[in-house]
């Protein structure tokens, strides 16, 4: 028997059923994880991501913000762009770092209200080449995600050294930085590509996408914060770098998903701390 899924594209997109196998629908492949890389993950209860911004606790490096785009799965919202902006400027109050994943035409309208002190440091594209869109004319291969930081927010271009670069930098030689290219290359995990990610979940990020943001962002032992989790990919990469991850989504499906991925379970709801943000005002 097979599944019918649909993949978050186009309007258009959204009307074509792209086929996945029902070995991979509702069965959700174990992250290879060590204890103690588990450890480095928090689940917290099912909430909406204003809930999660305004009682979380704890000093975050990054918040990845990943929601649904406003077209196909998810749904569409009028007010989409002022509720962005609104969880961004929740976001800057936690952390340095604020990433922001959606389609370019609209995501480009967020570059003009990017609530201060967050600007921007790069407008990041993930090209899939692998899109099962079948529409005539041009097909989907992108999303963005924009970096955005506070001022005094730091960069690690060095985590992107070879060994040879490493060498030369430890000989003082390296004459200047090189950083990771904005364009990060990685299939959609379809099919019978990334088979050991795949959780079911309809708009999961491949690890490889995720990994260079965390890993120009944090180093090991900082904390990030992904009230959006969806399948829990930012737990899943922040594990392997050494990176603490507090993981949030409104949905109890998927936060099941996150459980039975990384193996780990959901915090009690006697756990949720009441609201701090009014501390913050
Ligand atoms: C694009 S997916 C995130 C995918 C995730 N980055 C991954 O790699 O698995 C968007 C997620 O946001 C969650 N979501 C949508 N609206 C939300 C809200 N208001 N509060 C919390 N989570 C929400 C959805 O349930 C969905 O799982």
């Amino acid at each position: 028997m097979r599944q019918l899924w649909l993949t978050e594209q186009t309007p258009d997109d959204a009307r074509l059923p792209t086929e996945i196998d029902s070995a991979s629908a509702g069965f959700v492949h174990e992250a290879s994880l060590t204890d103690t890389q588990r450890q480095l993950v928090t689940l917290l209860p099912p909430a909406d991501v204003l809930e999660t911004l305004q009682t979380v606790e704890g000093r975050f490096q990054v918040v990845m913000l990943d929601p649904w785009y406003n077209k196909g799965v998810g749904g569409v919202r009028e007010d989409y762009l002022d509720w962005l902006t609104h969880v961004i400027d929740l976001s800057a109050r936690l952390a340095p770092h604020v990433f922001v994943w959606g389609f370019p035409e609209i995501i480009a309208r967020l570059l003009d209200r990017l609530p201060p002190p967050l600007s921007l440091v790069a407008w990041l594209t993930w090209y899939y080449k692998n899109c099962p869109s079948v529409i005539r004319g041009w097909r989907s291969a992108q999303y963005t995600c924009l970096h955005l930081a506070k001022p005094e927010a730091t960069l690690y271009p060095e985590h992107f050294l070879n060994e040879a670069q490493l060498e030369k930098q430890r000989q003082g030689k390296l004459r200047y930085m090189p950083g990771p290219p904005s364009v990060i290359e990685a299939p959609l995990n379809i099919g019978f590509v990334g088979r050991s990610e795949q959780t079911g979940h309809p708009s999961q990020k491949p690890e490889k996408v995720l990994e260079p943001l965390y890993r120009m962002t944090t180093k090991a032992g900082d904390t990030v914060l992904d009230p959006m989790c969806g399948a829990g990919t930012s737990g899943v990469v922040c594990a392997r770098l050494g990176v603490r991850s507090v993981l949030c989504d409104v949905s109890e499906q998927y936060s099941a998903i996150v459980e039975r991925r990384l193996g780990i379970v959901r915090r009690p709801e006697s756990d949720r701390p009441k609201s701090w943000l009014s501390r913050l005002d």
